[in-house]
Order: structure tokens, then C-alpha cells, then sequence
């Protein structure tokens, strides 16, 4: 049997030929860009959860249904985690209780632990996510646990969701660099990716949380990772520091993946990862999807709206390139 990411990139029906894989492994041909993409709004939960002074939750209101609007399919509302480690998120249940809720938009949210997966539930939550590390320090800090505890408390999570039925998400931070611990092997991030997938995650979201990874980088971890997870079950979740983001997804695509994770005007960072920007911005991913033929169900004229809403009312300019040329046309 091939690889799974070696299948992934063959043409369907094509017969095992090295020269074939070779060629397609490093030209990564143009007709292996999916006709679809799902973009997955991150900017009500990561977008906003960094920022310092509070954001009123009429306003994270307003722009989660001004996200539906738009046509994205996934808007992540909010957090259900402790509001001592994460003030910013601590409006959850009214933010829950406020928005519209459009039938076609899913509204996942951040669970950590059961705490806040009945929490989530309690206040109509129909999609969760749990979020791993694929470093230790990373996990320490940011959920106070080591891996395989974290591990432990998301099994909990998953058996209860799935008796509810409720769909689960899973993360996985620091895919490609840790703030604490530098480099990240692409095995550890394929071990915790399959432990996750394998307690009942439908998707797995990779995420390059500083934004330090380049397209090699991302190729050798996506590698590493469609050993064990089919690139349908994936998702790329980039933040931009380095500027990179755009064509680390570029590669992902190219690898298979559908899924992408972006936040409106590119607006984030996490609070326990120190220095990283926000995520690469919604417009720029859907400008840059839309240019490829790729299908997002999104209109960039509603996204821009949103973005310009969100970046009044937190008193900011844009991160996003788009919108920045699209504002002076
Ligand atoms: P802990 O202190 O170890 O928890 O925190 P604990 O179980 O010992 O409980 C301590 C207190 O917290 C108790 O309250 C619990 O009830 C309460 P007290 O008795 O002191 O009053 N508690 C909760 N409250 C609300 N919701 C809960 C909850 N659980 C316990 N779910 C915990 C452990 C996980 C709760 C904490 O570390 C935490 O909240 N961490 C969240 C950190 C976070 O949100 N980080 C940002 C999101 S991750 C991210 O941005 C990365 C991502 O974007 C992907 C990427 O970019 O890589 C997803
Ligand atoms: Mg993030």
C-alpha cells in the first residue's frame, strides 16, 4: 500500500510509478488544488481573545452574525474556558444566547475540559472543540497539563460529546515551532494528531500558533501527518508573523488539505504564546481562494464589511492586505 500522502497527490487511477510520484511530490501540479475549500472563521475566539481591553459582546455579537452573513460556513464563537486565565472570553454564555445562529453556519466553540463542554452544551453549543499541544511547555502553559493529561481530560470530552452527538473538533498548536521549546518534530505532531483523530475528532487542525513556518516546513509536517490522518480530515490553522502564512497554505492545498482556519482583518495571537501575530487574515485567504477558482461560498464584499466593523470598533487597521488595497479603490 502507497503512503496515505503519496495516494493523496496520484491522480486517481493512476498506477505506482516512482517518476510519477517524484515529479508530483516537487512540482506540486496546479490540478491538485481541491474545487472547494471550507474556510473556518477563527476571529470571534482567536481574533479577539488577545486583546487587552474588553470587547463589549454586543459587538462580538454583531460581528459573528455579520460573519454569517458573509457565507462562511464556520464561525468559532467563543471559549468555554476559565475567564482567570482568559478574561477576554469570560462573556461566553451571552454571547452563545445572542447570536442569530443562521441554519447553514456551524458555531463551534473551545472546550478544554467536560467543565466547559456542559457549559458549552447548557447554552446551546451544537459543535466543540478540544486543543492540544504537540509540545509540552506549550500545553503546560496554555492548559496547564501535560500532554498525555490533556490527552486524558479531552478522551472525557469526546465520550460525552459523543453521546450527545455533538461533533469535535481537535487541535493541535505549536505544528510547526513552539515559543518555548523551538522546533517541533513532525512525529510528535503526527502522534498527537492520530491520538486525537482516533478518540473521535472529525477534523484536525494544525496549527502553526507563532506563525514561524515556512513551505518546507509545512511539507515535511503535513508529510509526517498524512501517514496517519486522511488530508480530508485536515485543517490548516496559520498564523502570520513571519508572513508566511499564505504560502504555507498554498502547500497544504496542494497536499490535499480542504479546510483552512483564518480570522477577519487578521486579528489575533495567543495569549500564552508571547510575540505571535494574528492569523492570516479571512479576506487574504478567500481573495487568494477565489483567484484559483476555488469555491468558498464566502462574499468577500460582506467579509470586508465585517472586517471594517470589527477594526472600528477595536480602533485598529486592518492586517489585511485585501482589505487595505480594497479600501483606497
Ligand atoms: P486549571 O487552573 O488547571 O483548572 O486550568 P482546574 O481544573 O484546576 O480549575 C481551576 C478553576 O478553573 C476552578 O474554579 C474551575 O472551576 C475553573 P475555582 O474553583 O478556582 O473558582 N475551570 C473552569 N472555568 C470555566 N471554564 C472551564 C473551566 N475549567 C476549570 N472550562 C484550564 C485549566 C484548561 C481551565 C485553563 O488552563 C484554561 O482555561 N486555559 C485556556 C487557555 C486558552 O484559552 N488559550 C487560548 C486558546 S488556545 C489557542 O489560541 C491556540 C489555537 O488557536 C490553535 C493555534 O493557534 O495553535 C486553538
Ligand atoms: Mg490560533
Amino acid at each position: 500500500m502507497l503512503p496515505l500522502h503519496v495516494r493523496n497527490i496520484l491522480p486517481f487511477g493512476s498506477v505506482w510509478n516512482p517518476l510519477i510520484v517524484l515529479r508530483q511530490l516537487s512540482s506540486s501540479p496546479v490540478q491538485s488544488f481541491p474545487k472547494e475549500v471550507k474556510v473556518v472563521e477563527v476571529g470571534p475566539r482567536d481574533g479577539l481573545q488577545n486583546e487587552k481591553t474588553v470587547v463589549p459582546t454586543e459587538v462580538k455579537i454583531h460581528l459573528i452574525d455579520m460573519l454569517s452573513e458573509a457565507g462562511l460556513q464556520v464561525v468559532e464563537a467563543t471559549s468555554f474556558v476559565s475567564p482567570k486565565w482568559v478574561p477576554q472570553m469570560a462573556d461566553h454564555i451571552n454571547v452563545m444566547l445572542g447570536i442569530k445562529k443562521y441554519l447553514n453556519v456551524n458555531y463551534p466553540v473551545l472546550t478544554p475540559n467536560l467543565t466547559g463542554f456542559q457549559a458549552a452544551v447548557k447554552c446551546g453549543a451544537r459543535e466543540v472543540a478540544i486543543f492540544g499541544a504537540a509540545s509540552e511547555l506549550f500545553s503546560k502553559k496554555n492548559i496547564n497539563c501535560s500532554i498525555e493529561e490533556s490527552l486524558e481530560r479531552f478522551n472525557a470530552v469526546t465520550a460525552a460529546a459523543k453521546e450527545a452527538n455533538i461533533p469535535v473538533r481537535g487541535y493541535v498548536s505549536c505544528v510547526l515551532g513552539c515559543p518555548y521549546e523551538g522546533k517541533v518534530a513532525p512525529s510528535k505532531v503526527a502522534e498527537v494528531a492520530y491520538k486525537m483523530f482516533s478518540m473521535g475528532c472529525y477534523e484536525i487542525s494544525l496549527g502553526d500558533t507563532i506563525g514561524v513556518g515556512t513551505p518546507g516546513s509545512m511539507r515535511d509536517m503535513l508529510n509526517a501527518v498524512l501517514d496517519v490522518v486522511p488530508a480530508k480530515a485536515l485543517a490548516v490553522h496559520c498564523h502570520d508573523t513571519y508572513g508566511q502564512a499564505l504560502a504555507n497554505i498554498l502547500v497544504a492545498l496542494q497536499m490535499g488539505v480542504q479546510v483552512v482556519d483564518s480570522s477577519v482583518a487578521g486579528l489575533g495571537g495567543c495569549p500564552y504564546a508571547q510575540g505571535a501575530s494574528g492569523n492570516v487574515a479571512t479576506e487574504d485567504v478567500v481573495y487568494m481562494l477565489h483567484g484559483l477558482g476555488i469555491q468558498t461560498g464566502v462574499d468577500i464584499n460582506k467579509l470586508m464589511q465585517a472586517g471594517a466593523f470589527i477594526c472600528k470598533a477595536l480602533g485598529k487597521k486592518s492586517n489585511s492586505k485585501v482589505a487595505q488595497a480594497m479600501s483606497k479603490l
